[in-house]
């Protein structure tokens, strides 16, 4: 079960395009592509006619033409065209889904149309786009139910033992976080003065002494995390010579047990710098692979029933139970809405 009435990446805008993109979000199997004039379209995949993927299927100038028997839909998902037929049936059409284009990513509303509001987009991920800051991202696949993830990225402490080799020192274990609730969403800040800088922090900036290192960090529902970092030489606020940069993460679920990642790194120092865009998306994908290989094994043990599913909580769980309160609360409110 998943959260219908909210905003979930689907793509990045590039992916969409004369070709048919076929991707299940949050359980529904969706394809999209783009008309001549450029409008980004999603329907569900699956025609109306015999339950054909219409991503097997072909376009047909602005239409999507199924593969099986050639009904054409057009970018309103309407039944404009049945081979061999005179006239269609009144209410023919696809289901198609409301697609914004914003900061370089495909947003789409799965829940009722006229709720879809712009506005309710998560403000933070307008870094992606930020002038002065250049950016960099990709999509990952996990075979992880999304909130593994979301638990993964509101508790830090786990760079100290997962990521020793590339963002993990010490101090994110030992100094405690501080956690805070804003409405819908949730805030984990630390602040670790005077530590050892983790060895990507080094390649990225060439620190040479201890760093003052901050994390703030958000959790938008249902599926957003973004990370503001900063790693200043320690003692100085020198932000010329710091390391600063946001890690956007949008976990959009797949299915139960998998999630879509997409991921952006807007930083703001080597500024049109190939070869850092190179060295630093090779270390955010083997971090981020350190992260998976752990994720994957919680997904199978969780699987099983048959096992004790109760946790133990420790401080610097207060994040990831608060997003997770967040998340619940808000399936019941939806839940309630749709059965009254
Ligand atoms: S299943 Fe699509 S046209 Fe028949
Ligand atoms: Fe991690």
């Amino acid at each position: 079960m998943f959260l219908r009435n909210q905003w979930y990446i689907a793509a990045w805008t590039h992916e969409i395009g004369r070709a048919l993109l076929k991707r299940r979000i949050a359980g529904e199997p969706i394809v999209f592509y783009r008309t001549e004039a450029g409008r980004a379209v999603a329907f569900e995949d699956r025609c109306p006619h015999r339950h054909a993927p219409l991503s097997m299927g072909i376009i047909v100038g602005d239409k999507l033409e199924c593969g099986y028997h050639g009904i054409q839909f057009d970018p309103d998902g309407i039944c404009v065209h049945i081979p061999g037929a005179e006239s269609i049936p009144k209410g023919a059409c696809v289901r198609s889904y409301k697609l914004i284009e914003k900061w370089g990513w495909a947003w789409i509303w799965l829940g009722d149309a006229e709720r879809a509001d712009e506005d309710l987009l998560p403000q933070d991920f307008r870094w992606a786009a930020e002038p002065g800051w250049q950016n960099l991202g990709d999509t990952l696949n996990v075979k992880a139910h999304y909130q593994l993830l979301v638990d993964n990225l509101l508790d830090l402490s786990h760079e100290a033992f997962l990521h020793t080799k590339t963002i993990g020192n010490r101090a994110v274990a030992d100094v405690p976080c501080k956690t805070s609730l804003h409405r819908d969403h949730v805030r984990v800040t630390r602040v670790m003065y005077n530590c050892a800088p983790p060895p990507l922090f080094v390649k990225a900036r060439g620190f040479t002494t201890n760093i003052d290192r901050h994390q703030d960090i958000t959790f938008a529902p249902p599926c957003y995390v973004h990370i503001d970092v900063k790693a200043i030489p320690a003692g100085t606020n020198d932000l010329s010579n710091a390391l600063q940069w946001h890690v956007l993460n949008a976990l959009t679920p797949e299915t139960e047990g998998s999630t879509h990642y997409f991921w952006a790194l807007p930083r703001f120092f080597s500024q049109g710098d190939p070869e850092m865009d190179k060295m630093l998306h090779g270390a955010i994908i083997k971090t981020f692979n350190e992260d998976f290989e752990m994720l994957e094994a919680q997904q199978e043990l969780l699987k099983d029933r048959s096992l004790d599913h109760r946790t133990i909580a420790t401080a610097a769980d207060a994040g990831p139970t608060r997003a997770r309160g967040i998340v619940q609360r808000l399936m019941r409110e939806e839940e309630a809405a749709t059965t009254h």
